[in-house]
């Protein structure tokens, strides 16, 4: 998930604001906040963002709608994604809730609060015809427009401007990605390449099976994990500088993933190696530990690098035995840590993980 912190006082066009931001999980949002009007979604086709313009407000916005009754809030973003773009089976990310202050309106004569999902998606450049051709909601939506061919042009809603920034580039295209990784092994050969390369076809396999994941992002994520080897053969030290590299690029996610894949228990004692780092350097590298919420990314390369060899994919046993071939020792929580997230995702794909991944060797 993209996590921002709430920016209070966001003014709407007619004096409506947006309130909060709120980080809750998606399976809570309906149970703890109410009433839960609406669910809208940021489009992404490739980098670039796509908006409708509205016909009856005249003016770009960001897609979605009103939730219909007895809908949850991924069932209401389902529909008005098929309506408005025509696009189905498609990998949704949750972002959040926001809080709005409502101003009176055609359809509530009060001020009023309520709240809103939003999500993100991202689909590839390509589809841009096909989506003009499938989606059905001509009436209301003109016709679409990518942000950056219009701002500044058109009237683009204000609000949605603020929320195209909640789901803006934090990972880099695979095509970004691969060069990345191809100038780093340039500047440190090694096995380190094969491996990411691993992490990420199983991260992309395990994702695939999940509604919820985007498995292009688990791909471009498990490609970088460790692109702090760029910088020389070390240990705790590729943590903390592909963590700096990734967040000078705008890359957030992926640099909060180059921290947290090295730590399932999100402490830095967890580390297996040596501390290469100076004191100061550990302290903040705790200290981001604490702050940060971990989602299923993480938890997703954090299992997959407990399962890529250079060679393949290997059981999770066999991976961390010969981690402690190498280091001489292997934490058992941690070794518990990596068994409880095989499960897990196991759970969530409701299938066997090594069926899954079997595909990946062959590939
Ligand atoms: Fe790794």
């Amino acid at each position: 998930m993209i996590l921002k912190t709430s920016q209070n006082g966001q003014e709407l066009e007619n004096g409506s604001e947006i309130l909060e931001f709120i980080d809750v999980p998606e399976e809570d949002a309906l149970k703890l906040y109410s009433p839960v009007t609406n669910a809208l979604v940021v489009v992404k086709c490739g980098s670039r963002h796509l908006l409708g313009f509205n016909k009856w407000r005249r003016r770009f916005e960001i897609f979605g709608g009103c939730r219909e009754e007895g809908e949850t809030l991924r069932e209401c973003i389902v529909r008005e994604t098929e309506e408005e773009l025509g696009l189905k089976d498609v990998a949704f990310e949750y972002i959040g809730l926001v809080h709005y202050n409502m101003a009176p309106s055609y359809f509530s004569k009060e001020w009023h609060e309520e709240y809103g999902a939003l999500y993100g998606l991202t689909v590839s450049e390509d589809r841009l015809p096909e989506i003009e051709k499938a989606r059905t909601d001509k009436e209301e939506i003109e016709r679409l427009a990518f942000y950056d061919d219009i701002k500044g042009k058109e009237v683009v809603a204000q609000i949605d401007e603020y929320l195209l920034g909640l789901y803006d580039d934090v990972v880099p295209t695979i095509d970004v990605a691969k060069e990345l990784l191809k100038e780093a092994a340039g500047l440190n050969p090694g096995p380190w390449e094969r491996h990411s390369e691993n992490v990420a076809l199983a991260a992309r396999m395990i994702a695939k099976e999940c509604d919820d994941l985007n498995p292009d992002k688990a791909y471009v994520l498990g490609l970088l994990h460790d692109i702090g080897r760029r910088f020389g053969v070390s240990f705790l030290a590729h943590v903390y500088d592909g963590y700096h590299f990734l967040l000078e690029r705008g890359y957030k996610d992926a640099a909060r993933i180059a921290l947290t894949h090295s730590f399932n228990l999100c402490k830095l004692e967890d580390y297996v190696g040596k501390f290469d780092i100076s004191e100061e350097k550990q302290d903040e590298l705790r200290s981001l530990l604490a702050s940060i919420k971990l989602d299923d990314y993480d938890y997703l390369i954090q299992l997959c690098d407990a399962l890529a060899l250079p060679e393949g994919i290997v059981p999770v046993e066999q991976r961390m035995n010969d981690v402690k071939s190498r280091h001489g020792y292997y934490p058992q929580d941690k070794w518990d840590r990596n068994l409880f997230l095989k499960e897990y995702f196991e759970n969530k794909m409701g299938k066997d993980l090594y069926e899954v991944l079997m595909q990946t060797n062959k590939n």
